[in-house]
């Protein structure tokens, strides 16, 4: 594990990443979303800062990526609010150290467009999510999620 770090690099997620971003999802999950995905990284990619979202890889292979926006980045209204959208890491290479280094260079990024306040959210029940965002710092915000089921 000594060159572990040597080898894992970053850069800016791409669009042809989506069948490992599908690959690693359907590994933590267990059921295959393409379509989500092909929103998410495809349709949905001028919606983000190009450096707010980025891969992990090791030896050339994906092993995590993290999805982060600035709201009203599309719109070209400055505003301090950014958002981790999705973190995944596949789990054969979790409790590395991988996601702490994807989420602390996208906070860094994120910054960088004037950025001083990051949300996400997380489902109540994803206990892994929970403890890494706890282990980032985070705590729980002012707003809280209302549900009406009709
Ligand atoms: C949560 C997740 C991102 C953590 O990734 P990871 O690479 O294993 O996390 P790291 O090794 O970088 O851990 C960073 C910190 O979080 C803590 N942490 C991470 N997962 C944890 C867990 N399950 N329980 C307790 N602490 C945890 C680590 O202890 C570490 O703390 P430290 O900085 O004090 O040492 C990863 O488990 C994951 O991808 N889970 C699935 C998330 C998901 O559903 N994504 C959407 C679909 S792909």
């Amino acid at each position: 594990m000594s060159n572990f770090y040597d080898k894992l690099s970053l850069r800016q997620l791409r669009k042809d990443d989506l069948d490992a971003i599908v690959e690693i999802d359907t590994k933590v999950l267990g059921e295959t979303r393409r379509d989500y995905w092909v929103t998410k990284i495809i349709k949905q990619a001028e919606t983000r800062p190009p450096d707010a979202s980025l891969a992990s890889e090791i030896d050339g292979k994906v092993v995590g990526f993290i999805l982060g926006e600035v709201s009203g980045w599309e719109f070209k209204v400055p505003n301090n609010i950014g958002w981790i959208d999705t973190i995944g890491i596949d789990p054969d290479y979790q409790n590395r150290g991988i996601a702490k280094v994807l989420a602390n260079a996208v906070i860094t990024n994120l910054k960088r467009y004037g950025v001083d306040t990051i949300y996400t959210l997380v489902n109540w029940n994803d206990w892994d999510l929970l403890q890494f965002f706890h282990a980032m710092g985070f705590s729980r915000g002012d707003m809280i999620n209302l549900v009406l089921k009709v």
